[in-house]
């Protein structure tokens, strides 16, 4: 979320040893731009106290139905309209069965059925609990009537089991309440393909050809296009960047399994956009075991052939509707040979960096780019965050669809 992005979460605590983490998820959520509001269920006081909710949260923390409200207001009613995402972490096998029922016996439960807004549950509980088809039914139904359940993750608890139950950490809990307040209709029937990071190309065993990119361009494209609502698959090449959150990673090492993880997929989504940097050469022949140094040799000749180009490739079976971005990565004339590969790889916009510029391009957490347009004409952007870019270049895609 941008920072001038203010936005309102209720946050409801339920009685699990996982309550402890909702203190970093609060920090978390303050960081990006949500004011938060905390509801306690009672027995949530027991893992964890109001006043260092209160603290964290900068605001009164709602532990009692009955108590005092600040103002003359009805306090569920009014948390429920205030809040632009309800989120429940955790969400104990009680809770959730309380809300998939209907029950409103407490503050959290009736604030949850008095709210209308987008509610995200992380639920957190033993394994048995949690595999316990009463539960698995329960989740279903919250997820039928439009409540946004994640998933758990599995891990040893706090009782000892060993299984899935455990509360995801607070920063994808985080995620996908970003996600709840940013989505659109615009996009939230949509499939998008996102390629990212560099390829490698054997030339032995432990040897490989390979590129400076690192990935955080195309990782904040895939993150800005699910955060809108779109479903996004990303094909990334190796780096070290952490799986984006409810995003569907498909790891690829070589240009030529970039195309065909791509080209399995390519007809089945609406937008794709092409920010890796595959490599365009690949060694002709790799040799088998490690190639070893020779004393006599000042030398070493590699025969390279040409790797296939997978934007031009999947430009070639593009159907009509479908929208296709590429980035072109210049050292000089930029607009002049990103409009020849926008031409060439039947795309519709390119984005143009020039690599060689400080702040832009490899590695770095920022950007300076061009977007030219098919009809010729060039938008010239000044830097700006990844993050920032991409979300301009979505606003761009939108514009299209
Ligand atoms: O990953 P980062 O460190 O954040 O760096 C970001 C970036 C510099 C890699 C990114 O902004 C970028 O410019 N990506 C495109 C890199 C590239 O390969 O540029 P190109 O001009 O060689 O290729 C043009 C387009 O064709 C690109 O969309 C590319 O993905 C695609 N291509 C290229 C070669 C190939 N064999 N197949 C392709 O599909």
């Amino acid at each position: 979320m941008a920072p001038t992005d203010r936005r309102r979460m209720v946050l409801g605590i339920s009685g699990g040893i996982a309550a402890y983490k909702a203190c970093e998820l609060i920090r978390l959520a303050t960081k990006a731009g949500f004011e938060v509001r905390v509801i306690m269920t009672r027995a949530a006081t027991e893992f964890i106290t109001p006043l260092t909710l209160r603290t964290l949260s900068n605001n009164k923390v709602v532990t009692d139905m009955f108590e005092e409200p600040e103002r003359f207001e009805i306090e569920h009613v009014s948390l429920a309209q205030w809040a632009d995402v309800f989120v429940v972490a955790p969400a104990t096998a009680n809770v959730i069965g309380k809300m998939a029922s209907g029950i409103a016996d407490d503050m959290l439960t009736s604030t949850v059925l008095a709210c209308k807004s987008p509610k995200v549950i992380a639920p957190a509980m033993n394994t048995a609990m949690w595999e316990n088809p009463i539960t698995q039914r329960n989740i279903e139904t919250l997820r039928d009537f439009g409540f946004i359940v994640l998933r758990t993750d599995k891990g040893q608890l706090a009782c000892g089991d060993i299984g899935y139950g455990r509360m995801i950490p607070p920063e994808r809990i985080l995620q996908h309440a970003i996600r709840a307040v940013r989505r659109s209709d615009r996009w939230s029937d949509l499939r998008c393909l996102v390629t990212a990071g560099p390829t490698r190309e054997p030339l032995d065993p432990v040897r490989f050809i390979g590129n400076r990119s690192s990935g955080k361009m195309g990782y904040a494209m895939a993150v800005e296009l699910w955060q809108r609502g779109a479903e996004v698959t990303l094909v990334s090449g190796p780096v070290c960047l952490d799986p984006p959150e409810g995003i569907e990673v498909v790891p690829v090492s070589t240009t030529r399994e970039m195309l065909e993880a791509c080209a399995a997929r390519f007809s089945s989504v609406d937008v794709a956009v092409f920010s890796a940097a595959p490599g365009d050469f690949a060694p002709a022949d790799p040799s088998d075991s490690k190639i070893k140094k020779r004393p006599d040799a000042g030398r070493l000749v590699v025969e390279l052939e040409q790797n296939p180009d997978i934007a031009a490739a999947l430009g070639e079976v593009k159907r009509k509707g479908q929208i296709t971005v590429g980035f072109a990565a210049e050292t000089e004339r930029l607009v002049e040979n990103a409009s020849s590969k926008l031409a060439a790889k039947n795309l519709d916009m390119i984005v143009a960096n020039d690599v060689t510029a400080e702040g832009a391009g490899f590695e770095v957490d920022t950007n300076i780019a061009s977007i030219v347009y098919r009809s010729g004409q060039v938008e010239m952007l000044d830097r700006m965050a990844k993050s920032q870019l991409a979300a301009v270049i979505a606003d761009r895609i939108e514009s299209l669809l």
